[in-house]
């Protein structure tokens, strides 16, 4: 791996799972460092990729089968890496992605069982893998009563409970393969798993720092 690439930090996680809290301790985190970053999401991390967030999590009348899904969220990844990604890590810049190919290979691969959606991911993979990913593992029964309580449901939100168990053993299956991975307890209570991100992302920045 390229040593930039050792800038580049996702977060993945089930629904409910704590994205939202946990981006801004990492924010907090990062604020207390001399180091400039940025901080994006996929999907919609670009003006194409506003587009397509639109139409794969909120158009619900527009249907999209899994193929079709996972392309979709491949063109809002190859456009984020050229246009965000790479420039910023080239500018010597920590890059945060909210979410990145491996919630494609969990969602659409394990979830939806499209098999390209694992090949192509991890094809790209190979050529930009994140040097951290923080994982909020979450019980998808629990997650899903959190994602519940907040209004409108988006597509994934849609899916059965088994769906959310097979992404959940897509996450726990690349966690297993990829020492990028750190796994946080994103059962526990909000102020432990801030708690779990500090210490985490702290001694990885630390050790990149050097
Ligand atoms: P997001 O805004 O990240 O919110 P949350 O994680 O709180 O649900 O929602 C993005 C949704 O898109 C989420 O359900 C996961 C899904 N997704 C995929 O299915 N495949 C992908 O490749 C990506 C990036 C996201």
């Amino acid at each position: 791996m390229s040593d930039m690439y050792k800038r580049f930090i996702t977060l993945e996680g089930g629904e409910g799972a704590g994205k939202t809290t946990a981006l801004k301790t990492i924010k907090e985190v990062l604020e207390s460092r001399e180091h400039p970053y940025v901080f994006s999401r996929e999907p919609g991390g670009t003006a194409l990729g506003q587009s397509l967030r639109q139409v794969l999590l909120h158009d619900l009348e527009t249907p999209i089968c899994g193929a079709a899904q996972a392309h979709l969220f491949l063109a809002d990844r190859n456009q984020h890496l050229q246009e965000k990604i790479i420039p910023s890590l080239e500018k010597g810049k920590i890059f945060v992605s909210d979410r990145f190919a491996d919630s494609s290979i969990a969602y659409q691969g394990f979830g939806k069982n499209i098999k390209e959606a694992i090949t192509l991911n991890r094809a790209l993979l190979e050529e930009y893998e994140p040097g951290l990913t923080l994982y909020l593992n979450v019980d998808p029964e629990l997650g899903l009563k959190r994602a519940n309580g907040r209004s409108e449901k988006d597509r994934m939100e849609q899916e059965d409970i088994n769906f959310h168990e097979r992404v959940r053993q897509g996450f726990l299956t690349l966690a297993n393969e990829f020492p990028r991975y750190k796994i946080i307890d994103a059962n526990q209570s909000m102020s432990s798993v801030q708690d779990d991100i500090r210490r985490v992302l702290g001694s990885y920045l630390d050790s990149i720092e050097k």
